[in-house]
């Protein structure tokens, strides 16, 4: 009840396993289901797991025990824990809260879609043709770039039920909101998956659509843009480089084992990965055996994926309207605790800037973002503006500020000794000099390399064709603003509350590492007496 109107403690998660289950929560999302299988498809099959396992064991796990350590020594939102390293880098901070603001704001409306599809389940309303019925009658596309002024209803009415239920969940709290939200939703979506996947597994054909994810193309291995493929799926997919793990550390208590959370939750993050893609290509199978065709002829990504192969192999499945039912909704419930998770980031980082509760903030970003989320998804045009914010803040967003911050901490700050040794200090698992080089040279040199590549992409090709202009104000302009507004938001000076709570954090870190050291050297003086 007070805590709106005191100078906020910062809320906790309290216990481990709550804040675990909440980061698997928002770790495993779209991006698992829909996102991976197609990835480890396309960039190599059963070789991929290569590129896949260097990128999360050099970059995935390093980098998220990384973020955990800045938020949770720091005990705030992402610009103010960057600040808290250094004055300097607090624009790094808002850049990441400027692109879970964005990808927030599309994120909501493919979860409203899960909505309307599960329903659709039901009576198979695609008819025979799932595509047209998506694109033409669903979302009502013209087909058209830029804005548009034409609401489509039926997308609207789940979008605003997403919006509001996320809000609610925030308003609840980090601890009866997010936590317990989590605890229900994770456990749930694990087994409504299962149960997919053994589905799809009897299904004639199921064998084939395997053999294509896991055939492995080992010549695959010396192309650059299957391990520029798996680091980008690895960064997505934990939730890292946007702020989501920093500001979830920032609501540990004091004595919390950072890297054996981060461990359960990377390895968590990875097997539903891997399940998703047996259950998907499981279905694949089926629905290339249905039609008399290659797999190769039926396998799509993303939207495509989820809204216009699934039901078509809904169709022609016996039972697909429970099958149906079942796949959507898990995505809703992957959807959801991804989402809160992204909301959650520009929610923190206001609250610590202005001084507000983050319960107002829950209301004012919150409410925010779901106004210009309702005024742009829902209409005309919202996949096209949906598709290239959603490439341009993953490929070149996410990859520019994991550089940033990967040069700023470990080179010009030499930060990582200090995380190191915070991280060590609370955690089971000790970090050594390999995650010091996995995190200054390894991930810079790779991440470099993905964000120059991938620049030169959409300089060159563009991006599916859309107008110059339209890119310029959705990919290219967006990303220039954001990096501009990060500098600008830096210049206002933060509330005394805030920067008083950094600075009890830091003195209750430091004197509990005065303690511990006292305590080693005592032991240590004790033996040798
Ligand atoms: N990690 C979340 C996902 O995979 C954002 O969708």
């Amino acid at each position: 009840m007070s805590s709106a109107t005191q100078a906020p403690q910062r809320q906790v998660f309290v216990s481990r396993t709550a804040f675990i289950m909440a980061a698997i929560g928002s770790a495993i999302g779209l991006g698992n289901i829909w996102r991976f299988p197609y990835v480890a498809y396309e960039s190599g099959g059963g070789a991929f797991i290569i590129p896949y396992l260097v990128a999360l064991l050099t970059a995935g796990i390093p980098l998220l025990f990384m973020v955990y350590a800045i938020g949770h020594r720091s005990r705030s939102s992402a610009p103010l824990a960057y600040r808290s390293l250094h004055r300097a880098a607090e624009p790094i901070g808002w850049f990441k809260t400027g692109i879970a603001t964005f990808i927030g704001i599309y994120y909501a409306v493919i979860v409203a879609w899960a909505i309307s599809f599960t329903g659709f389940s039901l009576t198979q309303s695609w008819g025979d043709d799932p595509e047209g019925f998506f694109i033409g009658e669903y979302l009502q596309q013209s087909g058209e770039a830029g804005l548009s002024g034409t609401f489509v209803p039926g997308v609207m009415i789940p979008l605003i039920i997403v919006w509001i239920l996320c809000l609610v969940v925030l308003f609840a709290g980090v601890q009866a909101g997010i936590a317990r939200f989590s605890n229900v939703f994770v456990p749930l979506l694990v087994i409504i998956f299962a149960i997919l996947v053994v589905r799809a597994l009897f299904l004639p054909g199921a064998i084939d659509g395997l053999d294509a994810l896991f055939t492995p193309d080992w010549g695959a291995l010396a192309n650059p843009t299957v391990w520029i493929a798996a680091y980008g799926q690895i960064f997505f997919s934990l939730s890292i480089m946007f702020g989501i793990m920093l500001t979830y550390a920032s609501y540990l208590k004091r004595k919390t084992n950072l890297t054996g959370s981060g461990l359960v939750v990377g390895f968590a993050n990875s097997s539903f990965e891997m399940l998703a893609g047996v259950g998907v290509f499981a279905a694949l199978g089926f629905m290339a055996h249905t039609a008399g065709v290659g797999v190769d002829e039926v396998v799509s990504n993303g939207v495509g994926l989820a809204f216009i192969a699934f039901p078509t192999i809904i169709s022609e499945m016996p039972g697909g309207a429970i099958f149906g039912v079942l796949f959507f909704l898990s995505l809703i419930f992957a959807g959801l605790t991804s989402l809160v998770s992204i909301i959650q980031v520009p929610i923190s980082a206001i609250a610590d800037k202005t001084g507000i509760s983050e319960r107002t903030s829950t209301i004012v970003v919150g409410g925010l973002m779901a106004v210009v989320s309702i005024l742009i998804m829902p209409t005309a045009t919202g996949l096209s503006v949906l598709d290239t914010i959603d490439a341009f803040t993953n490929n070149l967003g996410i990859v520019g500020v994991a550089l940033t911050s990967v040069i700023a901490v470990g080179w010009l700050l030499l930060g990582l000794p200090k995380l190191r040794d915070h991280l060590n200090g609370v955690s089971s698992f000790k970090l050594g000099p390999i995650w010091i080089i996995c995190v200054s040279v390894i991930t810079p040199v790779v991440l470099g390399f993905m964000l120059i590549q991938q620049m030169m992409v959409y300089a060159q090709e563009g991006y599916e064709g859309y107008p110059t202009w339209h890119l310029l104000i959705f990919g290219w302009g967006l990303i220039a603003g954001l990096a501009y507004l990060s500098f600008l938001v830096s210049i206002i000076p933060w509330p005394a509350k805030s920067l008083d709570r950094v600075e009890k954090a830091r003195a209750e870190f430091e004197a509990q590492a005065a303690a511990d050291a006292g305590t080693t050297a005592r032991t240590a003086g004790g033996e040798e007496a």
